[in-house]
């Protein structure tokens, strides 16, 4: 008997294109991937791979452009593809929500913390009454670290700090209990002591609450301390995946690699300039025949220019789509 958690979030063949002035953009092509209750998935790859197009379309929050959606989305067995607009409205209110990197562009500033707050809790609680939305507000508040939560509610967004409106953000995320709370690279506008807070925070949120959180970022070393699982994304695919102690510690796509190798370098730098991956991401209008890493890859071999590799057996739950990729080989049986 399999003793894997029960899938939360199921992603099949998720495909995404939108038109543009150039023809067809195929941005996610092929996407699947499969999150546990209380699991934290980390979703990476560089600027332009697909990450928040992934959020966007698991919520159905698609731009006007929006060509073509297809595959399987699947949260707890409802079909996210295919549900009504009103259902999923009510769904993204209720069961996931998104924190967005710019909290202050998410936070209306008209409003002070205490309406922005009351306010997220009107769909999921319609009988409650003021007075215990505003003790579940400040009770939250206080959870995420705001102090003098109590006071400090009647204040409004600007009058917080960058990494207190982060946690105002996480904390009426939270309000509705969602089991999926998506967040689009949460800390990348914040200082790296805030980002370490943050990051706690959502660890202990986990641990408290139970629920789900995919966790979208341009940083492996944030993704390697804080997530369970990895889903390494290049020009709209998925090319390596898996859990994260093994991913982090045997990368088998060459992208994974390189990935790897440019954020040691840009560390190393006294200079603090960021080491990139030599060459260019694909154009989406054009995608060429083959492994979409094939132009950039050190390793590159004929066949990779004619065929799609199929993602492979890398070891226990963890698979890379390169013609390279072997599953390591098993322990030597014990002699008798
Ligand atoms: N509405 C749209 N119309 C056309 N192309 C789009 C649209 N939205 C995104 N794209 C393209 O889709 C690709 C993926 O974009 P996306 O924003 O999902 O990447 P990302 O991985 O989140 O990048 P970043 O790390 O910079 O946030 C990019 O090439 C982008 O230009
Ligand atoms: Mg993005």
């Amino acid at each position: 008997m399999s003793n894997a958690p029960p899938s939360l979030l199921t992603v099949r063949d998720l495909s995404v294109s939108f038109a543009t002035t150039r023809g067809e953009a195929k941005v996610l092509r092929g996407v699947s991937l499969d999150m546990a209750r209380g699991q934290i998935v980390g979703v990476v790859g560089e600027s332009g791979s697909g990450k928040s197009t992934l959020a966007t379309a698991l919520l159905r929050l698609m731009p006007g452009n929006l060509l073509r959606m297809t595959g399987e989305m699947a949260l707890d067995g409802t079909d996210l593809l295919t549900l009504s607009p009103a259902r999923m409205r009510a769904l993204r209110g209720a069961r996931i929500s998104m924190i967005f990197q710019d909290p202050m562009s998410a936070l209306n500033p008209v409003f002070s913390i205490r309406t922005l707050m009351t306010d997220v809790q009107r769909a999921k609680t319609p009988g409650a009454s003021r007075a215990q939305m505003h003790a579940r507000a400040v009770a939250m508040l206080d959870k995420v670290g705001i102090p003098d939560a109590a006071e400090r509610i009647r204040d409004y967004p600007h009058q917080f700090s960058g990494g207190m409106r982060q946690r105002i953000m996480i904390a009426m995320a939270l309000l509705t209990e969602p089991d999926l709370l998506i967040a689009d690279e949460p800390t990348t506008a914040l200082d790296v002591t805030i980002e370490a807070q943050i990051v706690r925070l959502l660890e202990a949120l986990r641990d408290n609450t139970g629920v789900s959180i995919l966790f979208i970022s341009h940083s492996l070393g944030l993704v390697a301390e804080l997530c369970d699982q990895v889903v390494v994304m290049y020009a709209g695919t998925v090319v390596e995946s898996g859990p994260a102690d093994a991913l982090f510690a045997r990368p088998a796509h060459p992208y994974t690699q390189a990935l790897l190798a440019c954020e040691q370098s840009t560390r190393d730098q006294s200079d603090a300039k960021l080491v990139v991956i030599p060459g260019e991401v694909p154009d989406l209008t054009r995608v060429p025949t083959g492994c979409i890493f094939a132009g950039r890859c050190a390793h590159v071999m004929p066949e990779c220019r004619a065929q799609v590799p199929a993602l492979r057996s890398a070891g226990p739950g963890h698979r890379a789509a390169c013609f390279l990729v072997q599953a390591p080989s098993q322990p030597p049986e014990a002699a008798p």
